[in-house]
């Protein structure tokens, strides 16, 4: 981790943080749970989750409903009939030492009286990386699986578990009228490879994205929770027991014996599943299977300890979600040394630089690692990493590696050097005021960030162009039709070579042709949103328009906020912090509209600044040509009059006051005089208000002001 960034100052920062971080928690919930495809690795995630705790430990009052403290995982997958469990599914409590396991043994002693010298006898079994799944069977016929779920309700997975050759669809004469078997589905390492293997051939066959999965876990879960059971069945899935829930009579009266009998009605059980009569066995079993975790076919990430005896189980119970007759005893991350051979740029979808680490192959855990990630400049930094050093690499519980450690004396070395321009399409790369991430502003040309920016172009809000769909935009750039905005007003000059394309029709391409036409005189303020400069969104791009009224007039603010830059260079003494304040405060009084803060125009220097941006807006130009935007006003009773707001406002703000008088075609002013004709006077209005008294001026209060309002519909 990066040095720990302080905790907010204020409640606003606080509460905007918080609101941040359950958003991107959220989206990663997603990923992981119900799409099986994470995008961070979980030593990230855990981050993320710590910073909305230690947030939420300073501010107390901003929890969010929506907190990831409140909520826990993502909703299970729509497509999937919820169940709720007979017998909750629950977890384990985790261990990482030794003393730990010694301690919950002490703990059981204690809970259940027992003599010191009474021996405490524990399974000892592989913590297999799957998802667990409890299958019901009725009169000995399996009736319904469902999954974890939350552990009180699961998903129904039974036509998909019915695709596993290891699971029994009996059980034989003889076992329990009514039998939940419980244990993990998951998917072998070597199937794991070979899935995302064939995956990735079928994305290259097909010219689309490749989806592949992270980790095997994934990777089972994905298959098992798919729509369709024909796809899980071509997904080689396998089952190990390890349990059971709601059963009408139990076979023996120990974990072992029930686990035995699991084995002679067919279903697969861990071939380490071992009972130990001492704690100094179970962690002997542990040592064992530690040592073999590479060799294994399956991912494991610990031992599981039971006690043995099914009456102890009884009367120890469960606390919160846990049993007190279990323990998930963990392995300690596997770590390897290696040599950086090279740090990558690799650039994301929005134009975000990220550094790969390009290693010496090395196996972690089974598992050859020739890439990691090193999120950001500060992290380089914090590392001190450079190409030819020896570092160590960890992989824990995910298959997306870090580096923890550099190896490499730093002295007399230079640093490695982020690049300043974009390897992808060589525009200047930036980074802003308080962020970590480097981005690149040629967003508009730039081949990794192509299809967002497009998708973006042609959006509702943007341009709206119909039949310009995801896909359509995807081939149109394989075939080297689109790269830029403007292109897109080109796309005609492809109609023949449209007609010829699998799935379009003369109708299609003529409806697509049109769609676009009638787009030659688009409206300014979504054609500068769909530009998608940084922090121009569609209210923005609005405010600026209607202060600014041509885009060549957003242009020259651009290059007059380039040249204010140039100029504003730190005086005498001024440290950092002060001279970028004095600069911003100078950036915001330039563009001039009270909505519109510095970080806008940095960003529109930015853009202005790179010059494969000014092609591609001067190419646009030349397609396009958008009316001044003019804000049309209602006709009321104060358009062409002049309005002033006094005393403080109640039901609004005093931005939101003057744009409804604009709207309405007034202009406002800050002080009265013989050329108002209207205040606008909330609680407290004080001098102006006498002085519209003595000059006669209409004096209306904040309803009267709603009423005109309201008047002009
Ligand atoms: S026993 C109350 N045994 O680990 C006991 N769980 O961290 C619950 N798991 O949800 C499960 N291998 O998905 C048990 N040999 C094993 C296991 C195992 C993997 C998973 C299971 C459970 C999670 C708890």
């Amino acid at each position: 981790m990066a040095d720990t960034p302080a905790l907010p100052r204020t409640d606003e920062e606080a509460a905007a943080e918080l609101k941040a971080l359950a958003a991107e928690i959220a989206y990663h919930n997603a990923r992981y749970h119900t799409d099986d495809a994470p995008e961070i690795s979980d030593g990230d995630y855990d981050a993320l989750v710590r910073r909305n705790t230690a947030i939420e430990a300073a501010f107390p009052a901003l929890v969010r409903p929506d907190s990831p403290s409140v909520r826990v995982g993502a909703a299970p997958a729509a497509h999937l009939a919820k169940v709720a469990h007979a017998r909750p599914m629950l977890s384990l409590d985790n261990a990482f030492a030794d003393e730990d396991v010694a301690e919950f043994v002490g703990r059981v002693r204690r809970f259940l009286s027992l003599r010191a010298d009474e021996p405490v006898a524990l399974t000892a079994e592989p913590k297999i990386d799957g998802l667990s799944c409890s299958l019901r069977y009725e009169n000995r016929r399996l009736v319904r699986a469902l999954t974890r779920g939350d552990g009180a309700v699961g998903e129904d997975v039974t036509a998909n578990v019915l695709t596993i050759a290891d699971i029994p669809r009996e059980l034989p004469a003889g076992a329990p009228d009514l039998f939940e078997v419980r244990g993990e589905v998951y998917m072998e390492k070597a199937a794991f490879a070979a899935l995302n293997a064939r995956l990735l051939a079928e994305a290259e066959a097909t010219s689309r994205p490749a989806r592949q999965f992270a980790n095997p876990r994934n990777a089972a879960a994905g298959s098992l929770r798919q729509k369709d059971a024909a796809v899980t069945a071509a997904r080689p899935l396998r089952f190990l027991g390890h349990g059971w829930g709601e059963a009408s009579d139990l076979p023996a009266d120990t974990q072992a014996g029930v686990v035995a009998v699991l084995r002679d009605w067919g279903f697969p059980i861990a071939d380490d599943f071992a009972r130990c009569d001492t704690t100094d066995d179970a962690l002997a079993v542990y040592r064992a299977i530690e040592a073999k975790r590479a060799d294994l076919p399956f991912d494991i990430d610990g031992v599981v300890y039971k006690v043995d005896r099914l009456d102890w189980q009884g009367r120890l119970g469960t606390v919160g979600r846990a049993p007190r007759w279990g323990l998930a005893h963990k392995f300690p991350a596997e770590r390897a040394q290696t040599t950086l051979q090279a740090i990558d740029i690799q650039v994301g979808r929005t134009g975000k630089l990220t550094p790969v680490a390009r290693l010496e192959p090395v196996t972690v855990g089974g598992v050859v690692v020739t890439n990691a990630t090193l999120h950001n400049a500060d992290e380089i930094a914090r590392l001190g990493v450079r190409p030819g050093d020896r570092i160590v690499l960890q992989r824990a519980g995910d298959v997306i590696p870090q580096i923890v450690e550099n190896l490499t004396a730093a002295e007399h070395r230079a640093p490695f050097v982020f690049p300043d321009h974009c390897p992808e399409c060589g525009s200047e790369a930036v980074r802003e005021e308080g962020e970590v991430d480097i981005r690149c502003t040629g967003g508009l040309i730039c081949p990794a960030q192509r299809i967002e920016r497009l998708k973006h172009f042609v959006s509702r809000a943007a341009l709206d162009i119909d039949g310009l769909g995801e896909k359509t935009i995807e081939q149109f750039v394989a075939l080297g039709w689109l790269k830029e905005p403007a292109d897109i007003f080109r796309l005609k000059d492809h109609r023949e070579a449209m007609l010829a394309l699998e799935g379009w029709k003369a109708k299609s391409v003529d409806n697509l042709i049109d769609a676009i036409e009638a787009r030659r005189e688009p409206d300014a303020a979504r054609l500068l949103f769909g530009l998608g400069i940084r922090h121009v969104g569609a209210v923005t791009a609005r405010d600026l328009l209607k202060h600014y009224t041509t885009l060549a007039a957003i242009r020259e603010l651009g290059e007059a906020l380039i040249a204010l830059r140039d100029a504003t260079t730190p005086a005498l003494g001024e440290d950092a912090g002060k001279h970028r304040n004095r600069l911003d405060k100078a950036i915001a009084e330039r563009i001039g509209v009270a909505q519109v803060g510095a970080a806008v125009g940095h960003a529109l220097a930015d853009f202005f600044h790179e010059p494969h941006n000014v092609e591609a807006w001067d190419d646009l130009m030349g397609q396009v040509t958008p009316p001044d935007y003019v804000v049309a006003a209602r006709a009321s009773e104060v358009s062409g009059k002049t309005v002033v707001f006094t005393g403080s406002l109640e039901t609004m703000s005093r931005d939101e006051a003057k744009a409804q008088a604009e709207s309405l075609g007034a202009r406002v002013s800050g002080s009265v005089s013989t050329k108002t004709d209207l205040l606008v006077a909330g609680p407290g209005a004080g001098s102006k208000a006498k002085k519209a008294a003595e000059l006669g001026i209409k004096v209306v209060d904040e309803a009267g002001w709603q009423a005109i309002v309201a008047a002009a519909g």
